[in-house]
C-alpha cells in the first residue's frame, strides 16, 4: 500500500494515540518572490532553519542549555525577532507556513545575528512530533487565524484536540502564552485549555513585553481588543 507524502494526523496527549487532523489551520497565501529571493531563503533555511519532518530534536544539540520556547504562527516575524533580542538566554523556535513572512525573519536573523533562534518553514502539527515530550519552556500563539465563520472553526490552531498535543511538550512549570482580539475564539481557547487538567491559568492583563504585531495594530484600528491568556503546566 502507498502511504501519503504526508502524515495529515496530529499526535494527542497521553498515549501514542493520533487523531485525524480535520483541516488545515491556514490559507495557502502565493505572492511571488523573486529568484533572488528564494535562493536566499534556501540558503537561510539551510543556517538558520529545522526541517518540518525529521527524528525528534535533542534541543541541546541546538541550543546548547538554553530553555527553549516555541512561537508559532509568527507571521512577519516582529514578535520573534524582538522578543528573541530582548531575552538571548531563551532559544525561540519559531514556525510559520508562510514563505515570505519567513524569509522575512531569516533576512532578520541573517543580518541581525540571532544565535538563540531556528525557523522552521512548515506546518505546527506536522512539526510537533519532532519535538519531545516535556522539553520546551514555553509556547506562544498570538493572534492564530480567527477563521470567524461557525463552518471554519474546526479550522482554528488553539482546539480541544491540539491543547493536550501542546501541552506534552511542555516542560512542568512551563508556560502556554495565547492572545486573540476575536471574542469568541477567546472562549474557545479558555474551554480548550480548562479541558487539559495539566493547565492552570487564565485571562491576564496584556504584558508589557509582549510587542504589538502589525496584526493587533490593524485590529485595534478596527476597534478589536486583544485578550491574553497564560497557563502553567502543572502536572
Ligand atoms: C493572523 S497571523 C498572526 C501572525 C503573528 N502572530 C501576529 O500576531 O502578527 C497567523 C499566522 O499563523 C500562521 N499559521 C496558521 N496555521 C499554522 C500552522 N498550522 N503552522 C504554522 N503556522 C501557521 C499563518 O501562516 C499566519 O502567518
Amino acid at each position: 500500500m502507498t502511504r501519503p507524502d504526508h502524515d495529515d494526523r496530529v499526535p494527542t496527549a497521553r498515549a501514542d494515540r493520533v487523531v485525524p487532523r480535520p483541516n488545515t489551520t491556514f490559507k495557502p497565501r502565493r505572492r511571488a518572490m523573486s529568484a533572488a529571493r528564494r535562493r536566499d531563503l534556501d540558503t537561510w533555511l539551510g543556517r538558520w532553519g529545522l526541517d518540518e519532518a525529521g527524528p525528534p530534536l535533542d534541543w541541546t544539540d541546538v541550543f546548547g542549555d538554553r530553555p527553549v520556547v516555541l512561537d508559532i504562527g509568527f507571521g512577519h516575524g516582529e514578535t520573534t525577532i524582538e522578543m528573541a533580542r530582548a531575552d538571548p538566554g531563551t532559544a525561540i523556535v519559531g514556525i510559520d507556513v508562510h514563505t515570505p513572512g519567513v524569509a522575512t525573519v531569516l533576512d532578520a536573523i541573517e543580518h541581525v545575528p540571532l544565535p538563540n533562534v531556528r525557523v522552521v518553514h512548515g506546518d505546527v502539527l506536522r512539526f510537533l512530533v519532532r519535538v519531545a515530550h516535556e522539553s520546551l519552556a514555553g509556547i506562544r500563539i498570538y493572534f492564530p487565524d480567527p477563521w470567524p465563520k461557525p463552518r471554519q472553526h474546526p479550522r482554528r490552531l488553539v482546539r480541544e484536540d491540539v491543547v493536550p498535543a501542546l501541552v506534552d511538550r511542555l516542560s512542568i512549570g512551563g508556560e502556554l502564552h495565547l492572545a486573540t482580539d476575536i471574542a469568541g475564539y477567546a472562549d474557545t481557547m479558555r474551554r480548550a485549555c480548562a479541558a487539559d487538567d495539566r493547565l492552570e491559568g487564565g485571562v491576564i492583563e496584556r504584558p508589557p513585553a509582549r510587542p504589538l504585531t502589525r496584526f493587533e495594530r490593524r485590529g485595534l484600528d478596527e476597534g478589536r481588543h486583544p485578550v491574553d491568556l497564560r497557563y502553567t503546566r502543572i502536572a
